[in-house]
């Protein structure tokens, strides 16, 4: 059969019969790549093996509570309860961040036999000199360097072993297919056929993407529906802790993470997150102020920063790092129209410590405090967290799960709480520190303020 010549994206796999700088789908520049179309019916011919008879849903056999738990409490809790025999686990991130690390320190913690490696990124003694900064391997652990996918399936299918580990998919490729190792097409096909042997074997495969810049995993959605789980590793390269989250489970909920900490000798799972998120210092500062917010089910207090200084140029500046920014200027025009406050000829900053991106809308109310408390160059109570969502009129509005912020404050040895008045209505639960109830940011603010 003739091979046509065509153009396909490396982002999100569109194709064009022209070369384009631009992929008209997704709008990624210089992401065309010239690839040739494969022949639909050979890959087709070869999947359609035995066919599959209708069976009554009682007499399917399940081992459903059946999970098999890694040594890192962390890792099982984002899985939904450990690993789903079977199942087909992407594990996304950007480069560097610690995927390798992860996996490699999961499966080494395992029992003999139970795991398999195989990476087509590193030749074995790297791995072996990554392995031996990392405490409490097991030396049994089985590893394989290979990057043909018609090599590594009859591997997975001969071992013994429950859980096998692709690192990565972008170097893997199947000779199927005539693109190179890493394009969406072979990215597409290689999972697919993956996912074949998982369900088949009933082992579980976890297998590595890179991000692409946009934070797309790479021949992004392609994978992210083909697989069973997604898991993204996320964290900024300067700082030291990493967040594993789910972005899509079919086992378990979406609303778990893991928090740990990259050292010298590997991952380390943190037990008491907020502490990561807290400094040290109890000096009361101007634009200083604590707030929690929920990392899908957990409650994290985090400290927020906010600078106010005269502007110096024409136009006033509005920067924000881990908060929306156009969520600042909202918080910013209210305090303007209800507090009569004027920010014209300043600069606003607000900064998150960590690294974190807060989503959570209950921070406003820690982060009006921020503000308005560097404007005024009059500190806030550092034993005191805010929780409340700012709404346009200046109404300080309920939360959600606030017992869970509540106890956690109270955990972390903080003295009180300045709460949304429709929340404190409906507390059932006893604390030994002060809370204190608001319901408009004036009120608020007189209350917070320590010199005021
Ligand atoms: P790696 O797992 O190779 O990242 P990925 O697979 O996501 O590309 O992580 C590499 C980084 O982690 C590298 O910058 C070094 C650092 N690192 C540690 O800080 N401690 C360690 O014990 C290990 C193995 C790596
Ligand atoms: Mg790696």
């Amino acid at each position: 059969m003739k091979k046509k010549i065509i153009f396909e994206c490396s982002d999100c796999g569109a194709k064009t019969p022209r070369w384009a700088g631009r992929c008209s789908n997704c709008g990624a520049w210089n992401t065309l790549l010239e690839t040739v179309e494969e022949s639909q019916s050979v890959i087709k011919k070869e999947r359609i093996s035995n066919s599959s008879t209708p069976q009554k849903l009682s007499e399917i056999e399940t081992k459903s509570d059946h999970r098999i738990k890694t040594d890192i409490a962390e890792f099982d809790r984002v899985l939904g309860g450990g690993i789903m025999p079977g199942s087909l686990i992407l594990v996304g991130g950007d480069p560097g961040i610690g995927k390798s690390t992860l996996l490699l320190q999961t499966c080494g913690r395992l029992k003999s036999n139970s795991a398999l490696y195989i990476s087509g990124e590193e030749s074995l003694k790297q791995i072996k000199h990554r392995a031996m900064r990392m405490k409490d391997i097991n030396e049994d652990l089985l590893l394989i360097a290979e990057n043909n996918l018609e090599n590594i399936i009859p591997h997975i299918k001969a071992s013994e072993c429950e859980i096998i580990v692709i690192d990565s998919i972008q170097s893997v490729y199947t000779d199927k297919i005539d693109a190179s190792p890493g394009s969406i097409s072979q990215v597409r096909e290689c999972t697919a056929e993956l996912m074949n042997v998982a369900k088949h074997s009933g082992k579980s495969i976890f297998i590595v993407g890179h991000v692409t810049k946009d934070g797309f995993i790479a021949g992004p959605k392609v994978l992210e529906h083909t697989v069973d789980t997604v898991l993204q590793f996320e964290g900024e390269k300067n700082y030291s802790f990493r967040i594993l989250r789910a972005l899509k489970n079919r086992f378990g909920s979406t609303n778990e993470i893991g928090i740990f900490e990259m050292r010298d000798d590997g991952l380390h799972e943190v037990l008491n997150p907020s502490e990561v998120f807290l400094s040290s210092s109890h000096v009361n500062e101007p634009g200083v102020a604590v707030v929690t917010t929920l990392e899908g089910s957990r409650p994290l207090l985090i400290e927020v920063q906010a600078l106010v200084t005269s502007t110096s140029y024409g136009v006033p500046q509005r920067s924000s790092n881990g908060f929306d920014l156009r969520r600042l200027q909202m918080i910013l025009a209210v305090l303007e129209k209800r507090l009569g406050m004027q920010f014209r000829q300043y600069d606003v900053f607000v900064n998150v410590a960590g690294g974190i991106y807060l989503n959570d809308p209950s921070v406003d109310l820690g982060i009006a405090a921020a503000i308005v408390s560097s404007f005024k160059d009059s500190p806030l109570d550092r034993s005191r967290v805010l929780i409340g969502e700012i709404g346009l009129t200046g109404e300080v509005r309920p939360v959600a799960r606030i017992e869970q912020r509540l106890k956690e404050s109270e955990k972390l040895g903080f003295s009180s709480a300045v709460i949304p008045k429709q929340n404190y209505d409906k507390l059932i639960s006893k604390y030994d520190f002060q809370i204190e109830w608001v319901d408009r940011i004036s009120l608020a603010l007189s209350k917070i303020l320590l010199n005021s």
